[in-house]
């Protein structure tokens, strides 16, 4: 579905992206990872032919960006990063407005912002939506016209967990169907839950590209953290691949005197920060969590 190679791309006389070169294949979820600034918006904006004066080539869907016709629009349907809806204008006439750009028939708007739930204020102001309801109606505008590749950057972002869970289910639902999804996000959960294949981007450029799985088995080994009882709470910790050698946790399981064992990967955060270097946007730092509060009785 998408063929990229050698592309370079600046927006100013200093080069920005650089010699990147990758393939997503038809129904693949495809997702693109990094920092603020990484140039993931203007990879996406690249293979959606809004940035043509790029170098190499970026094919999608058998055409290159750069010579793209109206035509290449009928099969690519895009959710930006920021709203792009007609604030004046309500839902339903925003839908209306974007399904009559093309020729292919919409899908029933009813059915979509059911979906999303929206039907009760699709008939309200665009500029009267909150961020969360905004991010909701670009969502479904993407797939109006039924498109066979859908560029997504940050659909999640300002949802609550139950909104982005409804849509995290019909980005699935769309891949059931052979779509072919691009998705770039910040939330490492949902690239691992969703995507076949990440790619992570800094400073314009492809600096590790696997499936989430992998990326995450290549980078350290599992750990096996154990407790039981001696003195109070005791616990000890060791690597999946030595249990066996574990004289300790022998013992201990041989006495049936295990408390609890539980064994756990390095996740995608961990692997973002260290493959770019930096922490993760949304994290806050110990000191600022807020703490439980519990009743006292
Ligand atoms: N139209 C533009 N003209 C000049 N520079 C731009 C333009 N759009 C983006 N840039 C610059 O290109 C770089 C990459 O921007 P881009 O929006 O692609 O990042 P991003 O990876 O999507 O970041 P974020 O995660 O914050 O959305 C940034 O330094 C940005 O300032
Ligand atoms: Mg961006």
């Amino acid at each position: 579905m998408i063929q990229v190679s050698n592309l370079s791309f600046s927006y100013t006389n200093q080069p920005f992206i650089s010699g990147m070169n990758f393939s997503v294949a038809p129904g693949e979820i495809f997702g693109f990872l990094g920092p603020s600034g990484a140039g993931k918006s203007t990879l996406q904006k690249i293979l959606i032919g809004m940035l043509r004066s790029y170098q190499g080539s970026a094919m999608v869907n058998g055409i290159e960006c750069r010579s793209r016709t109206k035509k290449f629009y009928e099969e690519i349907g895009v959710d930006f990063e920021f709203s792009t809806m007609y604030e004046k204008l309500t839902a339903r006439e925003n839908l209306l407005f974007f399904s009559s750009l093309y020729e292919k028939k919409p899908r029933p708007f009813r059915e979509l912002l059911e979906r999303v739930g929206l039907e009760g204020d699709a008939d309200k102001r665009v500029a009267d939506y909150s961020k969360g309801m905004k991010s909701r109606l670009n969502f479904i505008k993407a797939l109006l016209h039924d498109p066979v590749l859908l560029c997504l950057d940050e659909p999640t972002s300002g949802l609550d967990p139950v909104g982005s869970r409804v849509m995290k289910d019909m980005i699935l639902e769309e891949k059931a169907k052979g779509k072919t999804i691009l998705l770039t996000t910040h939330n490492m959960q949902d690239a691992a839950e969703l995507c076949d294949r990440v790619a992570f981007i800094v400073g314009g450029r492809i600096c590790a590209l696997d499936s989430p799985h992998s990326l995450i088995l290549s980078r350290g080994a599992a750990t096996v953290t154990y407790t039981w009882l001696e003195n109070g709470e005791q616990s000890a910790s060791c690597p999946l691949g030595r249990i066996s050698s574990d004289e300790r946790l022998k013992a201990l399981i041989a006495g049936n005197r295990l408390q609890s064992i539980h064994s756990s990967e390095p996740t995608l955060d961990e692997i973002f920060v260290e493959i770019t270097g930096r922490e993760l946007e949304y994290k806050i730092s110990d000191n600022l969590k807020p703490k439980f509060i519990r009743n006292v009785e």
